[in-house]
């Protein structure tokens, strides 16, 4: 059969995970404690009582899961470097044995002809530095350079392609305003200041990366939903205002040279958030955050419908359909292709980057193995089927879009909802450790073959 959708060539067909998701090992090999260690074991955070303690226990078969993606036929693994295993203290002392981890499981990937794609920091911080203020501290910034140098020192010779954070509104607004995640502060103010040296640390580190791993492309990654109002009300556009302003522009806009955009500095004055203004902006801050990148990555997974409940009017209904396990994932987020094309489109024509990556994009479904053995998970291939066609629609509208990292290799700490929540395109039955490959990804390995569907 003809393919329908195909796509440009060499495009990166990838997946995804991050340290504390995945690899265990919680107190081997000379690791420090992180602040999703210390988040996990406090009761009440996660689900279920969940930690990542154990989690995939990737640490110890790390060399079985580079075979599954070998079968898979991944061209690119997008993983993540956990601080605290490779200085336990946050800066300082660092330890060899974490960097000899990464360092093996580099080697055993290019063995493998599958590219690293390494991101610096998603999300776990050696508590040592929680303690000492954590990222609302700007002595965060100077433990992120360093750490970055000593990471791109011992694997920039093999890795070509680099990312700072992961999401840092994530870690900005949802571990320091709202508190679900790690470190579970509730604090607007100390939030906002989080997100301004979480944005340092990252143009800060920039040119070290560039100095370790000559040749090799550097960037960040952000998340957005598609954000749409519910009505035309004033108020439900407003909130759309908003919402967009704090989660999506807070962050590009400084990235890409604008600063901080003036209609949300106005709404956190309005707050009370900023008692002292702007002053942990120091002069260069807004350079160096805006150092040049060789490409974006996106996270996107859903629409975010916006509705404010209006005193004097009829409450409107948000989602207008009945909730299907085709329109609804089991995250509780809609199912929304169209969303993709419009965050890409967004960033591209808004920001100008040079070159994108979807760095995550994918959906929970619990479909267990069945009696054969198999995980026929339906409806994670159609999510991904439409996602697929989705980016295309955005290539076509002339997106430089390079490449795709399905969310996730395998299911894993899904954060506060534990093992709740199952992203992957391989089965994990987390008390024997047993991996089992999904439909989805033997579908995916077809995609790949074919580059494209
Ligand atoms: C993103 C995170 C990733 C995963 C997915 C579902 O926000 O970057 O680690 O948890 O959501």
């Amino acid at each position: 059969m003809a393919n329908k959708i195909v796509f440009p060539e060499n495009f990166i067909w990838g997946s995804a995970t991050a340290s504390y998701q995945i690899e265990g090992g919680v107190n081997e090999g000379g690791k420090g404690e992180s602040n999703w260690d210390r988040f996990s074991h406090t009761p009440g955070k996660i689900m279920n009582g969940d930690t990542g303690d154990v989690a995939n226990d990737h640490y110890h078969l790390w060399r079985n899961d580079i075979r599954l993606m070998k079968k898979i036929g991944l061209k690119a693994y997008r993983f993540s470097v956990s601080w605290p295993r490779i200085l336990p203290k946050g800066y300082g002392k660092v330890n060899k044995k974490g960097l000899d981890f990464y360092n093996r499981l580099v080697d055993g990937l290019l063995k493998a002809g599958i590219d690293p794609y390494i991101t610096l920091f998603h999300w776990d911080l050696p508590q040592a530095l929680e303690d000492e203020g954590g990222w609302p501290s700007r002595s965060t910034v100077d433990a992120f350079v360093e750490y970055s140098d000593v990471v791109t020192k011992s694997l920039g010779d093999r890795i070509k392609h680099w990312t700072t954070l992961n999401e840092p509104a994530c870690s900005a607004w949802l571990g320091y305003e709202t508190g679900v995640y790690a470190p579970g502060v509730r604090d607007l103010p100390q939030a906002i200041r989080a997100s301004h040296h979480l944005l340092l640390a990252h143009g800060l580190a920039i040119p070290i990366i560039r100095r370790n791993s000559s040749g090799a492309e550097v960037g960040i990654t952000l998340n957005s939903n598609w954000t749409v109002a519910a009505s035309n009300s004033a108020l439900d556009l407003d909130a759309v205002r908003q919402g967009d302003g704090k989660w999506v522009r807070w962050f590009a806009d400084p990235l890409y040279g604008r600063g901080y955009p003036s209609d949300i500095v106005a709404d956190f004055e309005r707050q009370g958030a900023l008692p002292n203004g702007l002053d942990f902006i120091q002069a260069g801050d807004l350079k160096a955050i805006a150092a040049p990148l060789d490409f974006l990555g996106i996270n996107y997974y859903n629409r975010g419908l916006v509705r404010v409940n209006h005193p004097n009017n009829e409450p409107q209904k948000i989602f207008l359909f009945p909730k299907t396990p085709e329109n609804w994932t089991e995250m509780d987020w809609e199912n929304y292709p169209d969303g993709l094309t419009g965050v890409l489109s967004r960033f591209y024509f808004n920001y100008q980057p040079l070159k994108i990556y979807v760095s995550e994009n994918g959906a929970s479904y619990s479909t267990p193995p069945d009696e054969n053995g198999n995980v026929p998970d339906v409806h994670r291939t159609n999510y991904l089927k439409t996602h697929f066609a989705a980016a295309h629609r955005a290539i076509q509208a002339g997106v430089p879009l390079a490449g795709y990292f399905v969310w996730s290799l395998m299911d894993n700490f899904e954060w506060s909802f534990g093992f709740g929540q199952r992203f992957g395109i391989v089965w994990v039955n987390f008390e024997t450790q047993e991996r089992i490959i999904k439909d989805s990804a033997k579908w995916y390995k077809r995609v790949i073959r074919r580059n494209g569907f």
